[in-house]
């Protein structure tokens, strides 16, 4: 019997192994319900938030919690919900995802979420937390070995608890921040991070793949620890006010894919001899202080896609021409740098780039043909070099092409703006101030499809109105300056991207005629009208205005008082117009912050303004060729900034304004033709005169002579 019982004992084995399996395996499944504490625990985290649509930004963002439900029977399976996770074995919750889930409110340190201590995965970046701090009891999550808490609106110090998480390989609290409208390379950052926190995050978690701390602000140096992260694979520490050299050891690292840097301008260091082996897939040094030379060896950087040295220190004089050889790079920004001469013929071979920038540097010779091979170019940023030339005609080939900028060369040639109908996506056009002539064709009638943010054509030989903006609805920025169109400002243009303009400058043409009596964009902060022959009544713009400048048109009548509804106005130029009547008072309440304050050259008479308390910002008032009387306001000496106070040919009748020697930064004081007297002495003794004066005309010629050591105006 032995090897038939042999066989039937091994059968039975096999038998009984399979149902041990089995009966594992329908357990394991039972056990999958989650634990009714963690439930609760992941229902009261919910009920902490509203759902709010503008907590997340992801254009593929939806309300995770929607969709979980407590069971009816009562105990739910909340390892079927969305965003959780669970232990296949044990049931409790091990991963919760809550990225993009439109969630806000804030969040607490004995938050119910403390209480699943056995998540290893935590994401929930993409919502806002308005401004909690990131909670301590984080390090109720030992097992934690994946962190996301980036753009979510956590503020404050980042807890030192962070650095206990030794399992991390993963952490993420890049961009909790604010966007700053006037300067986007400028965000308010919310976090901060101690140097020491720094350290000892680094130090501990030995296991890190993925560190971002973006936008956090850090001041200090980089822990040198950082190059015994031998799991690294991706370290990202934009504009954290990081400052000393860059341990240049972090390139030897083995796995590093992603180095990102950008915006630490006091970080120096340098690039290494590159070799074969480096994974680097992007690497981002830009407006950082790196030094030394970008090396040819950079060349062997396989798998190269994203470079940005923009705005560095590096010295290589010309482009280098070793980064053509970088065939997979799709970014690369070598703007603001050294580097001159023309555009190497290698990079021809850069066909998969998809931003390519190099502004403000000191390229030179023509835009070779050949870039309109490029036809995955999305972004290409050229302004402010030396190029010569013409737009090549392949241009037109660049069909993806959605930002494109030129100004500020010495190009030439007609462009036509048919040339770029193709390119459907284009959204950023800059041209201006080259040699251009822009033709807009003369078929009115045919609008263009595309919608333009910005339009740049200053200085392009316009002699009409680009007839072809009819249509456009979400402009930003409009330049038309200094070209030669004539006539009135077409009706359609005040009706255009009301909700959307913030800058419109049609100064140096020969524009004639009214305008509306308001000016109708809800947001402009910038509008120059000055020399050109616009006449009637001096249109009121919104209140958001920062700038106003109508200097050397033929505005006539008086100021309306509505004009001071500008209360953020940092520059007013109403000069050289046939403006008259008093100055309204309440010009005096522009805002603390107005810089420079010019009404001179027109017929107004009366009182000068009197209210100058608050003015610590004021750098320049000229209110000279008027027939401005009386005494001057002795608040003027609270303009403790002011550089330049111009008076002359009024009939200003006062003592000689002494007081005015306290202003510390005076540079000049015109005063001629009024009806100034008083003691010239004490002037030419009291050493805190440090400022220019010409002087009123009852003074001697040789008093003057004294007085004025330079007449600027
Ligand atoms: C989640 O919270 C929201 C808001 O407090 C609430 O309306 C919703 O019923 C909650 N969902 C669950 C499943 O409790
Ligand atoms: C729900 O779960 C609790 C504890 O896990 C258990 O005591 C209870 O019997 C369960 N109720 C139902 C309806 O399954
Ligand atoms: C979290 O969910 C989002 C989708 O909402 C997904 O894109 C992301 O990859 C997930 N994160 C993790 C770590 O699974
Ligand atoms: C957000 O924070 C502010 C200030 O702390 C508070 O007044 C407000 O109630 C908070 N909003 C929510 C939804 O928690
Ligand atoms: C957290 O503590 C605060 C008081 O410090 C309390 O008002 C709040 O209810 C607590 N929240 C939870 C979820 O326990
Ligand atoms: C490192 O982590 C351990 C816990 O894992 C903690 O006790 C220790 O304080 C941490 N060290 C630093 C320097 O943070
Ligand atoms: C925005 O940036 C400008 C220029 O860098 C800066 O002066 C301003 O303070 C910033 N605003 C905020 C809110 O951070
Ligand atoms: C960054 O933190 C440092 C040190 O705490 C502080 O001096 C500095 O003002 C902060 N910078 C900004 C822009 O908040
Ligand atoms: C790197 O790790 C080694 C061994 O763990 C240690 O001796 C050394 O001090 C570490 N270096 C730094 C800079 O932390
Ligand atoms: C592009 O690459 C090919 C293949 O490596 C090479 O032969 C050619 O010279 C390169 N073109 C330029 C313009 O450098
Ligand atoms: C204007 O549009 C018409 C009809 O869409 C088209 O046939 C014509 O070619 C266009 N003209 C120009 C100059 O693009
Ligand atoms: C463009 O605007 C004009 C009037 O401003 C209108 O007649 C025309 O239909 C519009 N064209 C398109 C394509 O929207």
């Amino acid at each position: 019997m032995g090897n038939l019982s042999i066989g039937m004992v091994s059968k039975l084995l096999v038998l009984l192994l399979f149902h041990l399996v089995v009966a594992n395996f329908v357990d394991s499944l039972q056990q999958l319900s989650c634990h009714a504490k963690e439930t609760l625990a992941l229902l009261q985290f919910n009920e902490s938030f509203i759902i709010d649509k503008s907590a997340s930004r992801s254009k593929v963002a939806y309300p995770k919690v929607s969709s979980w439900k407590p069971a009816a029977g009562g105990n739910s399976s909340c390892c079927s919900w969305d965003g959780v996770e669970c232990d296949e074995m044990t049931g409790h919750v091990i991963g919760l995802n809550l990225s993009s889930s439109y969630l806000y409110g804030s969040f607490d340190s004995n938050s119910s979420l403390f209480s699943l201590v056995h998540l290893q995965r935590l994401s929930l970046s993409d919502n806002n937390f308005n401004y909690s701090q990131i909670p301590s009891s984080i390090r109720n999550f030992p097992s934690l070995t994946h962190l996301d808490l980036s753009a979510s609106f956590f503020s404050g110090q980042v807890p030192s608890e962070v650095s206990h998480l030794s399992k991390l390989t993963y952490l993420n609290l890049c961009c909790n921040m604010l966007e700053n409208e006037t300067s986007p390379d400028n965000p308010q950052r919310l976090l901060k991070l101690q140097p020491s926190d720094m350290r000892s995050l680094v130090q501990n978690l030995t296991s890190l793949e993925t560190l971002r701390l973006s936008y956090i602000n850090i001041s200090s140096i980089i822990p040198v620890s950082l190059t015994n992260l031998s799991f690294l694979t991706s370290l990202s520490l934009t504009q954290c006010d990081l400052s000393g050299e860059f341990p240049v050891k972090i390139f030897s690292l083995q796995n590093l894919e992603v180095l990102r840097v950008r915006y630490n301008q006091d970080l120096t260091g340098y690039l290494p001899e590159f070799n074969q082996s480096s994974p680097l897939v992007s690497l981002k040094v830009g407006f950082t202080s790196f030094f030394g030379t970008i090396p040819s060896s950079i060349e062997k950087l396989n798998s190269l896609q994203e470079l940005d040295v923009a705005q560095c220190n590096f010295s290589n004089s010309l482009v280098p021409s070793a980064l053509g050889n970088l065939r997979q790079l799709t970014y690369l920004d070598i703007s603001k740098s050294r580097f001159g001469g023309p555009i190497p013929d290698s990079f021809a071979n850069l066909t998969q780039l998809t931003v390519f920038r190099v502004s403000t540097s000191s390229l030179t010779g023509p835009i070779p043909s050949w870039l309109g091979n490029f036809s995955t170019l999305v972004h290409l940023d050229f302004a402010y070099n030396q190029l010569i030339g013409s737009i090549p005609a392949s241009f037109s080939n660049l069909i993806n092409l959605e930002i494109l900028y030129l100004q500020g060369n010495n190009l030439s040639g007609v462009v036509e703006f048919q040339m770029f109908q193709k390119q459907q996506n284009l959204y950023q056009l800059q041209l201006s101030s080259n040699n251009f002539e822009f033709v807009t064709g003369s078929n009115i009638m045919n609008a263009t499809v595309q919608q333009f943010t910005v339009l740049g054509l200053r200085s392009c030989n316009l002699k009409e109105f680009p007839y072809f903006l009819q249509n456009q609805t979400n402009l930003e920025r409009l330049d038309l300056a200094d070209n030669k169109i004539s006539g009135e400002v077409p009706n359609w243009m005040w009706n255009l991207s009301k909700e959307t303009l913030i800058f419109l400058d049609i100064s140096a043409n020969f524009f004639s005629g009214e305008l509306p009596a308001v000016i109708p964009w809800v947001k402009l902060q910038c509008l120059r009208l000055s020399f050109n022959s616009f006449h009637g009544r001096l249109p009121i713009p919104p209140p958001s205005l920062l700038e106003y400048g109508v200097t050397n048109n033929k505005f006539t009548g008086e100021i309306s008082p509505s004009l001071c509804n500008m209360s953020s106005l940092l520059y007013l130029d109403l000069s050289k117009n046939n403006l008259s009547g008093t100055l309204p008072q309440c010009l005096g309440n522009f805002s603390d912050d107005l810089v420079l304050l010019l009404l001179g050259s027109n017929s107004f008479h009366g009182m000068m303004l009197q209210p100058f308390n608050n003015r610590s910002s004021l750098r320049m008032i000229d209110v000279s060729h008027n027939q401005l009387q009386g005494q001057l306001p002795r608040s003027l000496a609270n303009c403790v900034m002011l550089e330049y106070l111009v008076l002359s040919n009024n009939q200003f009748s006062d003592v000689f304004p002494i007081w005015l020697g306290t202003l510390p930064e005076l540079k000049l004081l015109a005063m001629r033709h009024n009806r100034f007297k008083g003691v010239i002495e004490q002037l030419l003794t009291s050493p805190s005169y440090a400022f220019l004066i010409c002087l009123t005309t009852i003074f001697s010629e040789s008093v003057r002579f004294h007085l004025c050591f330079q007449i600027l105006l």
